[in-house]
């Protein structure tokens, strides 16, 4: 029976420190490392000291600022612990910026059978009360659930699929949500209770990433409002641009402005998505395409995938 679980460090808030315990906004991300992070967590629940763990930090960084190097690398890390007889699964530190596009690409990428769990915080390991530590922990309770698989978040004693995660908040403690779907599930002290069933799909295999960073397909996302200008799509498409992700009014619709442009687009052969720009519901009717029920970050990374895959 595998029991290992690993962790792998990446940044973000969870990592992040501040001078003074009761700045929860003016702080600095990705301070700490993954291993210190453990230590506290050991230190406040020693009964862990028996759970066979490891930890790799794989990157340093605020999560606005991650990218195909260190998806990349993240991935492939992923993958290599994942090979492993002894692994139960996976817990990735992340900062909550990106964490929905993260667990996108790991999804997409690897569709694990054994759980790979993002967990972050809204609060800095330095806060008053910081929520990082039970979220680890809760993160640690879902990797080690049986049965438990696919990429997942934990964070507030929810648990999300990677396919629903949306950051919906800007600061409150849970920032997260799985929209009309739900949550897979709560964790209630120290057990999972599950509302749904796993994740599940198909891989695109770890090869899709092989193509060096600099060099991914470039994907733009483009978002239709009032006075939306067809000069946007044109300055993109004659900066060589390789796919527009089109974030529409409601149900998908566009300005009408951006209609030709975009019609102009794909008749030259540039792929074009359309998803909604509301931060809920999706795209419904006949002619709603690949991205219908994506946000717009999610249609860009899937769109950039499936270029990369073609290549
Ligand atoms: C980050 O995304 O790395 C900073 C913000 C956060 O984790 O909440």
């Amino acid at each position: 029976m595998p029991s290992t679980v690993v962790f792998l460090g990446t940044g973000g808030t969870i990592a992040g420190t501040s001078a003074d315990a009761t700045d929860s906004t003016g702080y600095v991300a990705a301070q700490r490392s993954l291993l210190d992070l453990l230590a506290d967590l050991l230190s406040w629940v020693p009964a862990l000291s028996r759970t066979e763990i490891e930890a790799e930090q794989v990157s340093q960084i605020d999560s606005k600022d991650m990218g195909p190097a260190i998806w990349r690398l993240l991935a492939g890390r992923v993958a290599h612990h994942l090979s492993r007889p002894e692994v139960a699964g996976l817990v990735i530190t992340h900062g909550t910026d990106t964490l929905e596009e993260t667990a996108w690409l790991l999804q997409r990428v690897l569709a694990p059978s054994k759980p790979v769990v993002l967990v972050a915080a809204m609060r800095p390991a330095t806060a008053l009360s910081a929520d990082g530590p039970q979220n680890l922990l809760d993160a640690l309770t879902v990797a080690r659930t049986t049965g438990a698989k696919g990429v997942l978040a934990v964070l507030a004693g929810r648990v999300h699929l990677a396919g629903d995660l949306r950051k919906v908040h800007s600061h409150r403690l849970d920032a997260f949500d799985s929209g009309d779907a739900g949550p897979l599930g709560v964790v209630e002290d120290g057990q999972l209770r599950r509302f749904r069933e796993w994740p599940t799909g198909s891989a695109l295999g770890l090869g899709v990433l092989d193509q060096d960073p600099a060099r991914w397909p470039w994907v733009e996302i483009i978002t239709s409002h009032g006075g939306a200008r067809a000069d946007a799509v044109a300055a993109l498409c004659a900066a060589g641009v390789q796919g527009l992700v089109v974030a529409g009014t409601g149900n998908g619709t566009l300005h009408q402005s951006l209609v030709l442009a975009l019609d102009q687009a794909l008749a030259a052969g540039l792929p074009v998505w359309r998803c909604t720009r509301c931060a809920g519901g999706v795209l419904v009717g006949p002619d709603s395409g690949p991205a219908a029920r994506m946000s717009p970050w999610q249609a860009r990374l899937e769109l950039q995938l499936r270029l990369l895959s073609a290549a």
